[in-house]
């Protein structure tokens, strides 16, 4: 039996690294998108949009902690703290959210300028070594 890896394995492995990537593309969509549901929410809508945000959050934090083994230590260690930090500026924020005087805007802002430089910062240098 011959020993060498066959073709199709490393298309697969090839593929399985593209679609993870795809996926944490997507995982970002998904993130942005529920940042404008918040964004339209009025009233009682916005309990459930918050949430689901740091729901979605918090899961693809995991997700890509799951990957990381490919990552220098300290590399490693800035991004899972930067996950960290924002998990517990969202969790800080989240008794802001119903209060008559809360700035929806503001929220957003600190979101969406969260998310741009993470993954300038952080993720991209995850990608670029699952690559
Ligand atoms: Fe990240
Ligand atoms: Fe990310």
């Amino acid at each position: 039996m011959s020993t060498s890896t066959p073709p199709s394995l490393v298309a697969c492995q090839a593929i399985s690294a593209a679609e993870l990537l795809a996926e944490i593309d997507r995982e970002h969509g998904v993130i942005l998108d529920a940042i404008g549901v918040f964004e339209t929410a009025r009233g009682d809508e916005l309990g459930a949009a918050w949430e689901r945000i740091i729901a979605y959050a918090r899961e693809h934090f995991e997700h890509e902690e799951q990957h990381m083994g490919v990552l220098a230590a300290e590399v490693r260690e800035a991004h899972i703290a930067n996950h960290q930090r924002i998990a517990s500026i969202l969790e800080d924020l989240t008794a802001e959210i119903g209060h008559p005087l809360t700035k929806v805007d503001r929220l957003v802002r600190v979101l969406r300028d969260w998310l741009e430089t993470h993954i300038d910062r952080h993720d991209r240098l995850l990608v670029d070594a699952l690559r």
